[in-house]
């Protein structure tokens, strides 16, 4: 606490942490590498173990690096609005939804979703928040009437959550009129956003009380960290209930990851640019496509959520799936023969990833219950990357030949 006298031992010198005298004005953001931080006096201690949200104390409360990742999150999702807003970075996007569900419910308490979820948020609601007692009911949550009606019957809905584009089928949910009904019964809407990222919706703006991501995703877009996000407007629920997650349950990020983040959101817009316009360019070629069933792109005409696509999403993100006309077969030919498009299970990476669900993430899901959800034996999921588009199309080609 008070100034150090400098150690003469070897092993002290060794040992103790040096410091600089000479201010520093980074350029680019440190790396913060430390598990706790000192204080000026026992009154600064006293006052940072009262609201620790004025300084640091320990790396799993908060840290530097995480803290400048979290702001800028926050501004990314709010640009274009005069909304104030927080973010809280967690270890990973699940870490994140599993935070955010069990923040606004509790056991008894029941969350409304729709049918098609990421697999492991479908996972988290039916083996862990059950076995909390917190309920899952799910619906099209297009269908505003039903939404009401459940909301007006069933005073334990504490949460309406959407996930939109939903993985893997980009089936679309309308932010704005599902979170007007759900506020008119005084419930919180969550919004899953990592499909879209912030460069194509920003839910908070279309009236969503909680927008999650996983961050390992576009917002990192290079593959080489994991994080997740909540990100609000309302400070005192981040402080009283998503803070105290991380703060509990350990579910913090790290510095070394927060970093990687930063790096990768300083070209987040161009990299989104060219993921949109190369998806357009790969959509246009497979809708074409002899071989090719069905497209599931937010920017194809016949997309049966457009007008609401129109309305919420500035752009139609890189993510895109299809169906092959010959089937299993055909997707595992499709895994065996590209070249060039990465078969990889994760997305939103600079590089173009591929994956076939019924051979891969899906293989132990019971067929009827994979089919029931859209998923079907040909369904291809891309996640198209920012290469030169016609190294794509020529890939694509060659391995549906
Ligand atoms: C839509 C969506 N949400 C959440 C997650 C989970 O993120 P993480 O893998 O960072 O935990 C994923 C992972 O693929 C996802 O696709």
């Amino acid at each position: 606490m008070a100034k150090k006298k400098q150690a003469k031992g070897f092993g002290s010198i060794c040992v103790q942490p040096m410091a600089t005298e000479r201010k520093i004005l980074s350029h680019n953001e440190p790396i913060f590498a430390t598990t706790a931080y000192g204080f000026e006096s026992l009154d600064h201690a006293n006052m940072l173990f009262d609201d620790p949200s004025k300084g640091y104390v320990y790396s799993r409360w908060g840290n530097p690096t995480i803290e400048m990742a979290e702001k800028k999150i926050a501004l990314l999702e709010t640009s274009g609005s005069d909304i104030d807003a927080t973010a809280q970075l967690f270890s990973s996007g699940m870490a994140a939804i599993a935070a955010a569900m069990t923040s606004c419910a509790t056991s008894g308490d029941t969350i409304l979703t729709q049918h098609q979820l990421y697999g492991t948020t479908d996972e988290l609601m039916q083996k862990q928040l059950a076995a909390w007692n917190i309920n899952t009911m799910r619906m099209d949550l297009n269908d505003f009437d039903a939404v009401e009606k459940a909301l007006k019957k069933n005073k334990k809905i504490t949460l309406v959550y959407i996930e939109t584009p939903s993985n893997p089928m980009m089936s679309v949910t309308d932010i704005q009129t599902v979170a007007e009904i759900a506020h008119r019964y005084g419930r919180m809407v969550a919004v899953d956003n990592t499909f879209a990222s912030p460069y194509c919706q920003k839910p908070l703006l279309l009236g969503a009380d909680l927008v999650i991501h996983s961050a390992t995703k576009y917002l990192n877009g290079h593959g080489n960290g994991l994080g997740g996000v909540v990100v609000s407007r309302d400070r005192n629920f981040m402080r009283e209930r998503i803070w105290m997650k991380v703060k509990l349950l350990g579910a913090n990020s790290n510095a070394f990851d927060s970093w990687l983040l930063l790096q990768g959101m300083k070209t987040l817009e161009i990299r989104m640019q060219r993921h949109c316009d190369n998806a357009a360019v790969v959509a246009a070629f497979l809708s074409d496509h002899h071989a090719v069933k069905k497209v599931h792109y937010c920017g194809h005409k016949d997309h049966p959520q457009r007008n609401i696509i129109n309305r919420q999403m500035s752009d139609y993100s890189g993510m895109l799936s299809f169906e092959l006309k010959g089937g299993l077969k055909a997707g595992k030919k499709l895994m065996q023969s590209v070249k060039l498009c990465n078969v990889i299970t994760t997305l939103g990476t600079l590089d173009t990833l591929i994956q076939h669900p019924a051979s891969m993430t899906h293989v132990n899901v019971p067929k009827e219950r994979r089919l029931a959800a859209g998923i079907s034996d040909g369904l291809v999921r891309m996640s198209v990357g920012i290469e030169n588009a016609a190294d794509i199309l020529n890939d694509l080609e060659q391995g549906m030949k």
